[in-house]
């Protein structure tokens, strides 16, 4: 059995705790941390957590945590990372893995040092559809790759507060799923560059602040693929996931719309359900990747989808890169940004 801290109880590591504590074979929440205590304290209450903490700290002291799971607003990754590292506990964390590529590579740096597993919260990897599209890619089915192009649109209607996301946000936090499942769908190839475009299309009244709801990026590869990833904050019919791998003998469709094969037909058409949200819609693949986790820290040989830190710091560099051109209005060389 592991023993897992979960650092961060808000609205993904909610889900964690739950799923941590109910789905995911060998695993066991021992301590729940949040500087929110309330929160930390119901989520212990709830699925019967022995210790309900205020800090990492606390939590890294405990002789029997073996594993941390951070799902902590994004400048809080490096240190956590760092801390959890310093004291020889197996890391898992939400994307990114740092606020730039600096502190990615930071991270990334920290974990390998310690010698622990360590692990990207990507979680599309372990989608049904999108792990077997990659072992149809892998195995050549589609040929030689000569497109990806990955979607992102959350449901809507849109209801955060502009002021309080940051504008790399579209970039970092959402596409960061997409230029990670374009790299490992293109496996060595080499992102050469980047360009961005991106709006306040969802909520043009904050354009002037420069929050950024709505972006297409197109990324082009040294082996001569081109992808493109595209994110809206609101998608007003529903959750929209999709991808799709094009090459010179086929092509794979990743991810469904409709949350149900149930289709309603009337005198008005077909009709389908496209509701739901990243916890509800990706519950198996979250469990998917927690289990991945739990057997690395076992000494499982890993699948080859388990995204570690250099797989972190790759998406990172791909944002970062994005936020770039579209602050600067062209297209950006990745080799800026690895400099
Ligand atoms: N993989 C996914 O599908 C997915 C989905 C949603 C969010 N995320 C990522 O998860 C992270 C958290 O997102 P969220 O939507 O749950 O945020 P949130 O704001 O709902 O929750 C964050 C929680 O962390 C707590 N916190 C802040 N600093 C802390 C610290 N130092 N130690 C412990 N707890 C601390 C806050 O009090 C809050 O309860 C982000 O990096 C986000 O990008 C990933």
């Amino acid at each position: 059995m592991v023993n897992i801290a979960v650092i961060g109880t808000g609205r993904i590591g909610a889900h964690h705790v739950r799923a941590l504590s109910q789905d995911v074979r060998g695993a066991q929440v021992v301590a729940v941390v949040d500087p929110a205590r309330d929160r930390a304290e119901a989520m212990a209450d709830e699925f019967h957590v022995p210790h309900a903490l205020g800090e990492i700290d606390d939590a890294l002291q405990l002789d029997d945590v073996d594993a941390v799971v951070i799902a902590t607003p994004v400048p809080t990754h490096l240190p956590l990372i760092e801390a959890a590292a310093a004291h020889g506990k197996h890391t898992f964390t939400e994307k990114p893995i740092g606020g730039d590529v600096e502190e990615a590579r930071r991270a990334a740096a920290a974990a390998e040092s310690a010698g622990i597993v360590f692990q990207v919260g990507f979680n599309r990897r372990f989608a049904e559809s999108w792990s077997r599209a990659h072992d149809l890619v892998t195995a050549g089915a589609v040929g030689t790759i000569h497109r990806v192009h990955s979607v992102t649109r959350d449901p809507g209607p849109f209801t955060g507060e502009p002021s309080r996301i940051s504008p790399g946000t579209v970039f970092q936090e959402t596409l960061i799923h997409d230029f990670d499942t374009i790299g490992w769908f293109l496996g060595d190839a080499r992102p050469m560059t980047v360009y961005a475009a991106a709006d306040a299309l969802v909520a043009p009244e904050a354009k002037d602040s420069g929050f950024l709801d709505s972006a297409v990026v197109t990324i082009r590869y040294d082996n001569g693929a081109i992808a493109t990833a595209e994110a809206s904050f609101s998608a007003s019919y529903g959750y929209d996931l999709r991808g799709e791998v094009f090459g010179s003998s086929g092509m794979v469709q990743m991810g469904e719309l409709p949350n149900s094969a149930a289709r309603l037909f009337t005198t008005d058409g077909m009709h389908a359900t496209t509701d739901g949200i990243d916890t509800v819609r990706f519950h198996d693949a979250y469990v998917a990747e927690f289990e991945s986790f739990i057997r690395a820290i076992e000494g499982d040989h890993p699948n080859g989808h388990r995204p570690v830190g250099a797989d972190g710091v790759a998406a990172q560099v791909l944002a970062e890169a994005a936020i770039r051109s579209h602050a600067q209005q062209r297209v950006v060389e990745v080799e800026e940004v690895l400099r």
